[in-house]
């Protein structure tokens, strides 16, 4: 108590000797000096967001990454956008020490992310952490535990819940627009990449993308051990670094990877947490020529919630035409979201008689980046690319304390449940039930 009370007279004399500008630490003009862990294919895209976001408020200080050519990559990005050279690290421990950081991006494979973010926390910084939260569940609890004890800002990275899509098809389900809601449709369908590799074979550098040439990566140039981390050790393997969504150890799959937004942005707009159960089948029906992934390109999850609804989840990476989306069905209309880029409300009719009395007229959102709108078919003023601004920005907000977190870690750690609980019973091909007490799911 002594000592706090001599601390608190020092600072305000040393604040009387300097001025105002060193009242606090960190004066409310002053930038929010940021670290970014993982400036692979989202950090890449995220620096730059983030400079859309919130150029005048942060500091983009220091960038980290166990890839050195993804480090030049960086590098680079970070001077077109910013202007300047940042610092650079491969050991994100080293990032952490620097006590001038003040919050940190996490965009790192699933398998990293229990203690990084822990690390992070500990270490008195305020944390943007990617979906999903954790590659388990219980990674997922510890994540909160520290946050809890931290007392600092820390948002997950499913951003559709700041997108104006989404927030406008939740307002029009509360109104009532649909009516009563028991049944959800989510769907993620993709097929081989553009270069023609089979779905989720990501390029392995070297190779060549938005004009930038990045490096062959190399044992020398790229740290497999800090990679695996807490993962079983094995010898370098490119495909596993650069395609670790494929494979158990990093990654639960398309439940962690895609179905995890969707049943989260679907419990948003529709008023849920948790289901009650899931049972879910699939396989690896159409990458089986000379691939080794462990994860399926074929799931099936159906879900069941307290108060009699019903998630249908579906995802196949061999045919793209539906693409994704999500679909909410009422007894007096239908909403659908698609591609992040339209929302469309549709009043139901039974046999071609409005299910509601009241004449109501269809509603579409499209933004700049629907097919609709570029083929000049339908007009709409609706201009939002991505919630992922808006999501840095509250984000931002939240650290600066003007705004509260959108996604702190118990709704990423609501989302991740879902999508863990989907690979669970694919994997032991067995109904999964969420036990809510025990904060853990069991087989029925
Ligand atoms: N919110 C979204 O819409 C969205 C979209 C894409 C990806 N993501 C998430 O972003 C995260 C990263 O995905 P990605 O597609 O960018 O993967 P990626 O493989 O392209 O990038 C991961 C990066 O982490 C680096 N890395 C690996 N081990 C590291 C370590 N020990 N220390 C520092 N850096 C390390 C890799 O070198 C790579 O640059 C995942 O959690 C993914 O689910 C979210």
């Amino acid at each position: 108590m002594g000592n706090e009370v001599n601390r608190r007279d020092f600072l305000k004399a040393a604040a009387v000797a300097a001025g105002p500008a060193v009242i606090t630490a960190r004066g409310a003009n002053e930038k929010i000096n940021i670290g970014w862990i993982g400036v692979g294919t989202r950090g890449d895209y995220g620096i730059r967001c983030l400079h859309d976001a919130a150029p005048n408020d942060v500091y983009l200080k220091a960038i980290c990454d166990t890839c050195g050519p993804y480090i030049d990559r960086g590098i680079k990005n970070v001077q077109d956008t910013w202007g300047y050279k940042p610092e650079t690290h491969k050991d994100y421990h080293e990032l952490l020490a620097d006590k001038s950081i003040d919050a940190v991006y996490i965009m790192t494979p699933e398998h990293l992310h229990h203690d990084m973010a822990i690390a992070a926390l500990n270490a008195g910084k305020h944390v943007y952490l990617e979906k999903p939260i954790a590659h388990t569940i219980e990674e997922g609890w510890d994540i909160i535990k520290a946050w809890e004890k931290s007392g600092k800002i820390c948002q997950l990275g499913t951003q559709n819940r700041s997108s104006m899509l989404y927030k406008t098809a939740k307002e029009w389900i509360d109104k009532g627009m649909i009516g009563e809601v028991h049944y959800a449709r989510g769907f993620w369908y993709r097929n081989a990449l553009a270069n023609g590799n089979a779905a989720w074979r990501y390029d392995i550098p070297p190779f060549t993308a938005r004009g930038v040439s990045v490096q062959a990566a190399t044992p020398e140039n790229t740290d497999w051990n800090r990679f695996l981390g807490p993962a079983p050790k094995r010898p370098w393997d490119p495909h596993r670094y650069f395609q670790w969504r494929l494979y158990w150890d990093y990654s639960g799959g398309i439940s962690t990877d895609l179905l995890v937004h969707q049943t989260d942005i679907i419990n948003f707009m529709c008023g849920k947490t948790l289901p009650k159960s899931v049972v879910a089948s699939g396989g690896i029906y159409r990458w089986t020529k000379d691939d080794d992934r462990d994860a399926a390109d074929t799931i099936t999850a159906a879900y069941e919630y307290p108060g009699n609804f019903h998630i249908n989840y579906s995802s196949y990476l061999g045919n793209a035409r539906e693409s994704f989306g999500e679909h909410i069905y009422g007894s007096e209309g239908t909403i659908v979201v698609e591609n992040r880029w339209e929302a469309h409300f549709y009043p139901e009719t039974y046999s071609g008689v409005p299910a509601n009395v009241k004449a109501r007229k269809e509603i579409h959102l499209y933004n700049d980046a629907s097919p609709l709108v570029t083929s000049g078919k339908v007009k709409s003023d609706f201009k939002e690319v991505d919630g992922v601004l808006a999501h840095f920005r509250n984000f931002v907000n939240s650290v600066k304390g003007t705004e509260k977190p959108i996604t702190p870690p118990p709704i990423g750690q609501e989302a991740a449940i879902g999508g863990h609980m989907a690979t669970i019973a694919y994997k032991n091909k067995k109904m999964v039930l969420w036990d809510d007490a025990a904060r853990k799911y069991k087989f029925a």
